[in-house]
């Protein structure tokens, strides 16, 4: 799961992790999402795909709780197949819903109309499709195989929107018939990879095979625990595995959050420990910190102990990868948000509910020792410097959560697995 507010490195942890699994599964959020590996000095970038594909033949799934945009996912299939990555093993739940032209173009009229209140979405139709699934007017997968049920769910669910749609009445993307089609289309082309993937994950686990479920977006993205309505429409929290795969909560023995050394978010929304100096420029440029989905300038910030500490809590975290280490070399001395202040004295240890409290929260940092020295070369806890061996002990000890991988770079060698070996393995 994400810790933070999205793009903590999940892709790369996931791809790491997926080497010793048998099945690799995203149970929520949708093209919303931007995963980046490095392999061999190549970037891949996937946006519905799981990021065990790498593997040849790997069995990956899009869980239920996904929402799909077929012309999305089509294209990267595509892009898999040029690159020669073998996408044989790629399934689709029957049961994901179907992003949509219009929840697409409402998407973008929703954020125009709430002007300077908007949420700084990517505008990819997440939400309205989220919105549709809930009101029971949402399109799925399996409705792509019907052309005379895909028609009828179509008209049903344009109707209540035709007053918002109206601007855009004119556009072919909207024409009902020419929709169907184009989405039958679809259908045709995604067959081979549909099935119940709920059952897929309950079959490999009933053989005492390993399944990853990979989450997108982060905790503080959560509709429910994350900074509404500053959020995302789904929940990134590892409790969604088991609606957005199919499986019960006995499934999941492990629940890893992958948090950053430090912050970043995207779009607009509360972010205590910001940083608009030379330190967050730092973290932008050697961080790289540009959207995957969107190319946006992230925002930067110190590391929110607050903030990961009611992460741990929410997910029922065992573990910390932390990513971007290597970003912090040269910041001397670092600082981490134990509290957050506000208003005249009122201090806070946990993470407040209230959203005008949050708003103008600011961070309590203590002070820790920096360290100068390029890490990207580390493999073991060991070769570290100790201030950056501090710097972890604190997180570790603050959040109550073991580290279990360190991130010193981006490429798929340029982590520490901090038990010495990789976990997985080490399990079988
Ligand atoms: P995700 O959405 O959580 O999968 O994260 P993104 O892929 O959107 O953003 C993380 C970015 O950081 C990607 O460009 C990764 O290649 C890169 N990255 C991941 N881990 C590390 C690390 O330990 N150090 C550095 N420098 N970059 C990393
Ligand atoms: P990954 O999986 C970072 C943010 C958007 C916006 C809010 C709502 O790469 O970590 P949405 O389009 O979901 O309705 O936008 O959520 N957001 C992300 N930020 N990483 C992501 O995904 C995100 N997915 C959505 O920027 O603030
Ligand atoms: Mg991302």
């Amino acid at each position: 799961m994400g810790a933070q507010w999205g793009d903590e490195g999940k892709g790369k942890v996931t791809d790491l992790l997926a080497e010793q699994a048998d099945l690799v599964i995203r149970f929520q959020g949708g093209n919303n999402a931007g995963h980046t590996i490095v392999r061999d000095g190549e970037e891949y970038k996937f946006h519905l795909i799981p990021s065990g594909i790498l593997y040849p033949g790997k069995a990956c799934a899009i869980g239920n709780g996904v929402v799909i945009d077929p012309v999305v996912l089509l294209d990267e299939i595509e892009g898999m197949r040029r690159r020669r990555v073998d996408v044989s093993g790629l399934k689709i739940s029957a049961n994901a819903h179907l992003i949509m032209p219009y929840h697409v173009l409402l998407d973008s009229a929703g954020e125009a109309r709430l002007g300077k209140l908007r949420i700084g979405t990517t505008r990819r139709g997440i939400g309205p499709c989220y919105a549709d699934k809930a009101a029971r007017l949402g399109i799925r997968v399996q409705d792509l195989l019907d052309e005379a049920i895909l028609r009828k769910k179509i008209m049903a669910a344009m109707e209540p929107k035709r007053h918002m749609l109206r601007p855009h009445a004119k556009d072919p993307a909207l024409d009902l018939h020419a929709m169907t089609e184009e989405y039958v289309t679809y259908g045709h082309r995604l067959e081979p990879h549909i099935t119940d993937t709920a059952l897929l994950c309950h079959e490999t686990l009933e053989q005492g095979r390993t399944v990853v479920f990979e989450g997108a977006q982060g905790t503080m993205l959560d509709i429910d625990h994350g900074t509404y309505p500053f959020v995302t429409s789904s929940n990134p929290v590892a409790g969604s595995a088991c609606v957005g795969a199919g499986v019960g909560p006995r499934a999941i023995d492990e629940v890893w959050g992958v948090a950053k050394a430090y912050v970043t978010r995207v779009g607009e929304g509360p972010f205590p420990t910001e940083l608009a100096d030379d330190v967050g420029r730092h973290m932008l440029e050697r961080g790289h910190e540009y959207g995957t989905t969107t190319g946006r300038q992230r925002r930067c910030g110190w590391l929110d102990l607050v903030a990961l500490r009611y992460a741990a809590r929410i997910n029922g975290l065992t573990g910390l990868a932390v990513t971007k280490l290597d970003v912090l070399a040269g910041i001397d001395p670092l600082q981490v948000c134990t509290r957050y202040r506000h208003g005249e004295g009122a201090v806070f240890d946990e993470f407040p509910y209230h959203q005008s409290i949050l708003h103008s929260a600011e961070a309590v940092n203590e002070e820790l020792p920096g360290f100068e020295d390029d890490i990207s070369g580390c493999r073991t806890i060991a070769d570290l410097p100790a201030a950056a061996r501090e710097y972890l002990e604190f997180v570790s000890g603050f959040v109550g959560v073991p580290v279990k991988l360190v991130g010193v770079g981006p490429g798929r060698d340029q982590v520490i697995w901090a038990d010495g070996e990789q976990p997985l393995r080490a399990v079988a």
